[in-house]
Parts: C-alpha cells; sequence; structure tokens
C-alpha cells in the first residue's frame, strides 16, 4: 500500500491563434464588446484551435508534463483523460491519447465526463488507484476544444465569450519518503440543475438524435443560466473548499497557493474573500485564457510554476464548479 501520491510534473498547451476580445466584437451577429466582457467576467483573451483536435493538444501537454517529471511515455501505467469536448461520440479520447503517446503499448484508458471540475474528479480516481497499489503513474489530462461548437449570434453571446480552447496535463505517481503529496478531496454532483449549464443535443433521451428544428433552434450550443450558475458556483466553492481543509486538519492560514477553475474572475474574487484568502495566494489565468473547463486546473499549476508561485512543498488548495452541476476540491502539498 502506497502511503501517499503527488504530482510529478506537469504542462500545458495552448493553441497558437489568439482571440482578443476586439475579434469577437467584430463579429456582428454576436454583437458583444471588450468593455462587456472585461466589466462582467475578466477576460481579456482567449486562444482558439486552428486544425488541432482536443487529442493532439492532450498529446502536447502530456509530452511537457513527461518531461517535467523526468520520464518517458513508457512510464506510463494508464490514463485518465478528462473533456466535455471529445473528438468523437464514442470511443474516449483517452483511446486517442493511448494511441498517439503510447503506440503498440495497451494501458487502460478512463474518460471523465465532469466538465469543469474533470481534472479534480481525476486527480482523486488517480490518487486512489495508486494509493491502493492498482499502478505506479498516472496520465491525467484535461484538453478542451471549444471554439468548434460554439454560438456565434447573439443568442449564445453570454456563453460564447467565456470560453477558450487549451489542454492541460499531470504525472501523478507515489509520494516519495518524507513527501506527504495528496491530502485528500471532496467531490459532489446534484444533477437536479443538469439544464441551467448543458448541451441538451444531440441526445439518446429523446425521440430524434437531433432534428433539423432542434438545429434551427440552435440547441446543439451550450446554454447556461449565468446568474444561478454564479451564485451555485460560489456558495459551493466556499463550502467545498472549507470541507477539504476541514477533513485534512489544516487551515486557510495553512495554504500558500490557490488554484480556482477559471470561469469568471468574479466568481473567484468573490469566493477569495468570502474565505479571506489573501488575493497574493491566488493564481488566476482567465484573462488570458478564458474558461478552458477540464484543462483549465493543470494550466494554473503550469502558470503558477512558471510565475514562480508555485514551489516544492507548499500546501495547494484546487477546487473548482462547473455543469452538472458538479464542484469539488482537493488539497495537496507539491
Ligand atoms: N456581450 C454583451 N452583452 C451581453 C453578453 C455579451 N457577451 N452576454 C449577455 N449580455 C447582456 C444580456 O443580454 C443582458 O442584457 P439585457 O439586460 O438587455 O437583458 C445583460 O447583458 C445582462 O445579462 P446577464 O446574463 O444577466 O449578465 P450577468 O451579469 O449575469 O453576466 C455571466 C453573465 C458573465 C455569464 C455571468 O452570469 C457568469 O459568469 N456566470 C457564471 C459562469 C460560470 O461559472 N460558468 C460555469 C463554468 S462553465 C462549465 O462548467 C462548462
Amino acid at each position: 500500500m502506497v502511503h501517499s501520491s503527488r504530482i510529478l510534473g506537469v504542462g500545458m498547451y495552448l493553441p497558437a491563434r489568439v482571440v482578443p476580445n476586439t475579434e469577437l466584437e467584430q463579429i456582428k451577429s454576436l454583437e458583444t464588446s471588450d468593455e462587456w466582457i472585461q466589466q462582467r467576467t475578466g477576460i481579456k483573451s482567449r486562444h482558439y484551435v486552428a486544425h488541432e483536435s482536443g487529442t493532439d493538444m492532450a498529446y502536447e501537454a502530456s509530452v511537457k508534463a513527461l518531461d517535467n517529471a523526468n520520464m518517458t511515455a513508457d512510464d506510463i501505467d494508464f490514463i485518465i483523460y478528462a473533456t466535455l469536448s471529445p473528438d468523437h461520440y464514442f470511443p474516449g479520447n483517452g483511446c486517442l491519447l493511448q494511441d498517439r503517446l503510447l503506440g503498440d503499448r495497451p494501458v487502460g484508458a478512463l474518460d471523465v465526463r465532469n466538465q469543469c471540475s474533470g481534472f479534480i474528479y481525476s486527480l482523486t480516481v488517480a490518487d486512489s488507484l495508486i494509493k491502493c497499489g492498482q499502478y505506479k503513474n498516472i496520465l491525467v489530462v484535461g484538453s478542451e476544444v471549444h471554439s468548434r461548437g460554439l454560438d456565434f449570434s447573439k443568442d449564445g453571446r453570454s456563453v460564447t465569450v467565456l470560453f477558450g480552447d487549451g489542454a492541460g496535463a499531470a504525472i501523478v505517481g507515489p509520494s516519495t519518503e518524507g513527501h506527504q503529496g495528496i491530502l485528500g478531496h471532496s467531490l459532489y454532483a446534484e444533477g437536479k440543475h443538469a439544464d441551467a449549464l448543458w448541451m441538451e443535443y444531440p441526445c439518446n433521451a429523446d425521440d430524434f438524435f437531433i432534428s433539423h428544428e432542434d438545429l434551427d433552434a440552435g440547441r446543439q450550443y451550450p446554454k447556461m443560466n449565468g446568474r444561478m450558475v454564479f451564485k451555485h458556483a460560489t456558495r459551493r466553492m466556499v463550502e467545498v473548499s472549507k470541507e477539504v481543509l476541514e477533513k485534512s486538519g489544516k487551515t486557510v492560514d495553512d495554504i500558500d497557493v490557490v488554484l480556482f477553475h477559471q470561469a469568471n474572475l468574479r466568481i473567484n474574487q468573490m469566493t477569495a474573500s468570502m474565505l479571506k484568502i489573501p488575493e497574493e495566494k491566488m493564481v488566476n489565468t482567465i484573462e488570458w485564457t478564458g474558461n478552458t473547463t477540464a484543462a483549465t486546473i493543470p494550466i494554473c499549476m503550469c502558470t503558477a510554476l512558471n510565475q514562480g508561485k508555485l514551489k516544492e512543498n507548499d500546501l495547494v488548495l484546487i477546487c473548482g464548479f462547473g455543469a452538472g452541476f458538479t464542484w469539488a476540491a482537493s488539497l495537496l502539498y507539491w
């Protein structure tokens, strides 16, 4: 039995194309403005793919994470892939990444569909599999291509301006002696709010996978009750952060670095102030990434490392909220 697991390396990939708010402003059908987006969300720009798929980006992020961990693909025993924007309806992206990264060496691959909480759910599963001795080194990856599935009309503008494309990956392995690694997790889902943030069609719950009427009504695009999501996000992120701290016998004062999901800067500012977390402990990327859903937390980890804000043995709180509704938090020593 392994005492604890830890993150051994991280990597990220953002497509080369930067899309500033001013470019969205030029899309007449969207009827939006740089001022509105910045004021309500804190976002100034995001990245959009050119020809990349989610798997392409996941591969690039994974190679960097392996390099960061001083490992090669031969060291990976298992893959967990979180995404809400898979390359295909099936098979899952974990299989596609296994092929790209490991070729003729089959390993287990699991797809996780928990949206903005997807990376934390995946990390929890990886931690448990390592602790019980099932696997040694697990690749956990989040990758999202949002830009190809957004509604660039006025109807979709409150959602469309929020999202960006990108990928992030982490190698999770056993903790070395004396290193406490991952301390604990808390995961939640409350499906009664599923339709407050969802992509309804295509679906297998209706008579038609998708009808011409559905397409004309734009039901293939993500829809969100923004105010409701905002309210629930702040409340749940505060609750779950407190819970994971309490379970681990830690307090807010013990935390060195906070990596929140990046959906809206205002959500993170409000949550941090409710938890009394000082600004200097927060790492926000939303200004230049937008919301990259399951890729967000590992992108934040890479950013914190690049900025020199995250050091060995720092106590790190990660927390997210998203569609489902789902919400989750983990506490770990870096
Ligand atoms: N540009 C210009 N105007 C806009 C835009 C836009 N992009 N979007 C909406 N508006 C307009 C609305 O039409 C409305 O106009 P009206 O007053 O004439 O009717 C006005 O702005 C206010 O709209 P609201 O939707 O009430 O704006 P709000 O202040 O709630 O901000 C926002 C919207 C930014 C989306 C906010 O509600 C939010 O951030 N919600 C949470 C997002 C989130 O956390 N998502 C979860 C993660 S996503 C995932 O899990 C997949």
